[in-house]
């Protein structure tokens, strides 16, 4: 399988045995990742790391696993300390990032915005999130801690909660989970239900997701338990925000009424979502969940830049 040059914009772009392949190889990516062995694979390489909106997570993580192939990084964290200050345009912003090095990571806030830097840009582009649009790198390390923590992902009753209608994360994986045939089950506020267009798309794989607003119910049910944190700045009334902030909240009492090898599972940051206390129990994967996205994007790069394993 050929993976070189390609960018990654939407999880959509993937084939099946495409992603099986990706999520194999970042198997293999883990003693890297986790400095067991060391390799110089990118060391001819450079990343640029163009971030126009806050991460923490996906940022270092891909900056992680740049380094631990022996590549470099350029980039930044905060757009108010470059010439988008003076007005410059994304188009140009990226025409100069696909000069200086060669591979692009963009997190921006307007859908859309990672394929049309890939337009002005030679080098791929790697989508780290647009907006409420797509999230495709971290719906590959969810689908592979899904995979890690449970052997399989057909199957799997998922409950997705939370922010539904804002949350990126969740509009790939639905996708991502309905092509692998996991059972689908949508739990939000009436306010943030999933939008159709997502809920069609799974119901193209022959996946039936059911919409809920019965936390409970789901819970008692579930086998992986994917939260989310309601996506305060994509809401264009604050009110609306205030009327549905703290609607869920994952706590031990709730666990107790949930099957015994349930997943928790969060893309992370959580704010008052997932009570700390569920940390220590072994449901919560959400920090193991986090490392992934460093041999999943290991194994991004180093297929894309074209790296021999
Ligand atoms: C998510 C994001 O940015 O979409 N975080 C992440 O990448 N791990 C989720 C969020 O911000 O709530």
């Amino acid at each position: 399988m050929n993976f070189k040059n390609r960018d990654i914009i939407s999880i959509k772009d993937f084939s099946k045995e495409e992603i099986e392949y990706i999520l194999d190889y970042a198997k293999r990516m883990v003693p890297y990742a986790n400095g067991e062995k060391h390799t110089t694979l990118l060391s001819q390489h450079i990343m640029a790391a163009l971030f126009f909106e806050p991460s923490t997570r996906t940022r270092l993580s891909f900056e992680i696993a740049m380094h631990r192939l022996g590549g470099n990084v350029i980039g930044f964290a905060d757009p108010s300390g470059t010439s988008q200050k003076k007005g410059e345009s994304l188009a140009d912003t990226i025409r100069m990032a696909d000069s200086y090095s060669d591979a692009i990571v963009i997190r921006h806030p307007h859908e859309g915005a990672a394929r049309l830097a890939a337009e002005f840009s030679e080098v791929p582009v790697l989508n780290a999130g647009d907006g409420a649009g797509q999230h495709p790198t971290q719906c590959l390390l969810d689908l592979f801690t899904i995979l890690t923590e449970k052997k399989k992902i057909k199957g799997n009753k998922v409950a997705l909660v939370g922010d539904l209608k804002y949350g990126r994360t969740v509009h790939s994986l639905a996708y991502a989970l309905s092509l692998f045939k996991a059972d689908l089950t949508f739990v939000s506020p009436e306010t943030l239900k999933m939008p159709k267009e997502v809920i069609n798309e799974c119901k193209e794989f022959g996946v039936e997701p059911v919409s809920t607003s019965n936390l409970e119910k789901a819970v008692k049910e579930a086998d992986v338990l994917y939260v989310t944190r309601i996506q305060k700045e994509r809401f264009p009334d604050p009110e609306e925000y205030n009327r549905v902030v703290g609607s869920y909240k994952i706590n031990i009492e709730l666990l107790k009424e949930a099957k015994k090898d349930i997943i928790v599972m969060h893309p992370l940051p959580r704010v008052t979502e997932i009570d700390p206390e569920v940390d220590k129990t072994p449901h919560a994967i959400y920090f193991k969940q986090a490392f992934n996205g460093v041999p999943v994007r290991m194994a991004l790069l180093n297929l894309i830049l074209g790296g021999k394993l």
